[in-house]
C-alpha cells in the first residue's frame, strides 16, 4: 500500500487534522492527538517556530487539508509557502486567499523538480514520511536538499514501529495490529525506526540534529539541518 500508486490515491478526500494552534483542541485534533500521544500546539512551538522568520520560505510535503500550512502562514507574515503533494490541495487552501505567498504544487513524484534550488529556510511535513517507505523517504531527502539554503533546517513526523510497540497498536493507535504479519508493500505503516530514519537522513546529505524531538509518544520527530 504505501506503493506510490495507493499514495497517489489515498487521501483525496483532504486529509484534515484541524486547527493545531487553538488553546483548546476542537474534536477532531483532540482524536488525533489521543492516538498518536501528543499535543500539536507543543509540535508547532518545538519544533516549527524556531526555525522560521516573518519573512522565511517555507516548503511542506503533504500538507492535505492544511491544518499545519495554515498555522505556518500565520507565522510567516511576509515570507512564502511552498506546499508539495500528490493531490490538488488548492480546493482546500485556497491560495487566492494568501495574496502571492502559498503556492500549491501537485506533483506525481518525489523529485521536487518545480522547487527552485537554494530557495527553502525550513522544510516541514506531519503524516507524511509514516505512510511512504524507506525507498521513497530516502528520494524525499535527497531530492528536497538541493531545494534548501545552506544551514537550513527541516523537522518531518515518521513512523517507528519500537515506538509503536510501547505505545500500542490496535485500539490505543488506531494502527492494525496484524500490519506486523505483513510486508510493507500492503499496509500504509511501513517499517521505520528512528535508527533507519537517521541514517536515510545522514545518507542523504542532512545533518541530523535531533533523531527524534521526543514530542509523540507513537512516532518519531526527525529535526534535520542542510549543511551550511
Ligand atoms: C495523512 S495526510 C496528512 C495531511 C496533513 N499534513 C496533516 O497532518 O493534517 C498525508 C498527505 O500527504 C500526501 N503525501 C503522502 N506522501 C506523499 C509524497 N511522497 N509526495 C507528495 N505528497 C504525499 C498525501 O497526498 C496527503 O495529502
Amino acid at each position: 500500500m504505501p506503493r506510490i500508486e495507493w499514495l497517489r490515491r489515498e487521501f483525496s478526500y483532504g486529509y484534515d487534522s484541524g486547527n493545531v494552534l487553538s488553546l483548546f483542541p476542537g474534536r477532531r485534533r483532540r482524536h488525533e492527538q489521543k492516538i498518536c500521544g501528543a499535543s500539536y500546539r507543543e509540535v508547532f512551538a518545538r519544533a516549527v517556530r524556531p526555525y522560521i522568520r516573518r519573512d522565511s520560505s517555507v516548503m511542506e510535503l503533504g500538507p492535505g487539508a492544511g491544518s499545519w500550512s495554515r498555522a505556518i502562514l500565520r507565522h510567516i507574515p511576509e515570507g512564502t509557502l511552498t506546499t508539495v503533494d500528490f493531490q490538488n490541495v488548492e480546493e482546500w487552501l485556497q491560495p487566492g486567499k494568501y495574496g502571492g505567498r502559498l503556492e500549491c504544487l501537485q506533483v506525481s513524484d518525489n523529485t521536487f523538480s518545480c522547487v527552485k534550488d537554494g530557495s527553502m529556510d525550513f522544510f516541514w511535513s506531519f503524516g507524511v514520511l509514516c505512510h511512504n517507505n524507506a525507498t521513497h523517504i530516502r528520494e524525499i531527502l535527497a531530492n528536497a536538499l538541493p531545494k534548501m539554503k545552506p544551514g537550513a533546517h527541516s523537522a518531518h513526523q515518521y513512523a517507528d514501529w519500537k515506538k509503536l510497540d510501547a505505545f500500542g497498536w490496535g485500539d490505543r493507535s488506531t494502527i492494525p495490529a496484524d500490519f506486523k504479519d505483513k510486508p510493507d508493500d500492503e499496509i500504509w505503516w511501513p517499517r521505520n525506526s528512528v535508527e533507519t530514519m537517521a541514517d536515510i537522513a545522514s545518507e542523504a546529505g542532512w545533518e541530523v540534529l535531533e533523531p527524534d524531538m521526543g514530542l509523540i509518544q507513537r512516532d518519531g520527530l526527525i529535526l534535520l539541518r542542510a549543511p551550511a
